[in-house]
């Protein structure tokens, strides 16, 4: 295994039993650290303290171009949040976490205490944790197999009952055909958007890579020959409108297309939205789901409100998600977790 992989050979025999309370939760960060990010820029970062930890927002890590407001880095850092907590529940610890805990400071995302350390965790506890080595983004397309509605309340459940998050499906065939123009379209305003294509080329490596962040060409499906060439390809032939082709035939190919949108648009609810974003990710990922995204319409802001009116919701969508039956895609690199932790 290369050595910007090792992150996800963590495994529950590690966990330090006899260990201090912050060597404890040093480990539970490992889990944290294999959720998804935009990019794969892994723009969190962990302070623990004796009897507390904390999640701050890693904005040196942020895109500005594609999330100029940090809406996505902040979701990142709430999938990172929800595998943080279940592998806390899964090992009997029961955290109380505040989100967004000083005013004065907006970096500061979330402040974890211990509630008690003889909590017993639940079977969906269980699942979600257990998920969390094997989830990855799957960009690959996806059999024709559907969803069927038992699995999609599964899903559904595991996004969780925060009235300030909605996960809803993309149904009619008519919604889908525009939502996949709205998507052709993402692509084509960003492919000839030259500081969008720069800030891409700079996270997308060769497979070879030795990089612990960004993005190596196989998980765009591309073999090494054709990997050591992206950064040049991104911005450069008819890079749009190949994208826009293959979108297209992904979303058609897609038994499920859903969004996540939340109530508000602002900070709180982005990090609720990265919360029940990684739930549903490791719920699906148990159920042997795939998932990728295609969220590119709601990264050009003109775009986004016609996501929004397209899908007649009171909500903002944060999230466009495609899901179904896929190959095993192999995992992207993590950084180590002593670059993301400070020990207070
Ligand atoms: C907030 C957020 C936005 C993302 N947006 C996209 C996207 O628009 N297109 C895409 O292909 N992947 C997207 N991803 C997936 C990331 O690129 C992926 O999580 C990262 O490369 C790490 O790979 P992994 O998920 O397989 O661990 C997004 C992930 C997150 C958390």
């Amino acid at each position: 295994m290369r050595n910007n992989l090792n992150a996800w050979a963590v495994s529950e025999n590690h966990f330090p039993s006899f260990g201090s309370i912050k060597e404890k939760f040093k480990f539970f960060v490992r889990y944290a650290i294999l959720a998804p990010s935009g990019h794969n820029t892994q723009p969190w970062l962990f302070e623990v303290h004796e009897e507390s930890l904390n999640l701050y927002a890693d904005r040196t890590r942020a895109l500005p171009v594609i999330d100029p407001d940090d809406r996505e880095l902040i979701i990142s850092c709430g999938a990172a949040l929800t595998n943080l907590l279940v592998t806390m529940k899964y090992f009997g610890f029961e955290p109380d976490v505040t989100l967004f805990p000083n005013d004065t400071d907006n970096d500061l995302l979330a402040s974890i205490k211990v509630k008690s350390r003889d909590y017993q965790p639940t079977d969906e506890d269980k699942i979600f944790f257990k998920a969390i080595p094997n989830r990855r983004t799957n960009r690959l397309p996806f059999a024709e197999e559907i969803i069927d509605e038992i699995t999609f309340g599964k899903l559904l459940k595991a996004v969780g009952d925060d009235t300030d998050i909605k996960f809803a499906k993309v149904e009619s065939s008519e919604m889908r055909e525009e939502l996949t123009r709205l998507i052709e379209q993402g692509d084509r305003v960003q492919s000839q958007n030259k500081s969008f294509c720069r800030e891409l080329a700079q996270w997308v490596h060769p497979n070879r890579t030795s990089s612990k962040d960004g993005i190596p060409g196989y998980a765009f499906g591309m073999g090494d020959l054709i990997s050591f060439g992206s950064p040049f390809f991104i911005g450069n032939l008819n890079w749009g409108d190949i994208q826009a082709g293959r979108d297209r035939n992904l979303v058609k190919g897609s038994p499920l297309i859903a969004v996540l949108e939340s109530k508000s648009n602002n900070p709180a609810d982005w990090l609720k939205t990265g919360v029940a974003l990684s739930r549903l990710l490791l719920r699906a990922s148990w159920e042997g789901i795939s998932a990728s995204y295609l969220n590119q319409p709601l990264e050009v802001p003109e775009l986004f409100d016609k996501v929004r009116d397209l899908l007649k919701t009171s909500y903002h969508p944060q999230m466009l998600i495609r899901l179904g039956y896929g190959k095993q895609v192999k995992a992207t690199p993590r950084r180590d977790v002593e670059d993301v932790i400070k020990i207070a």
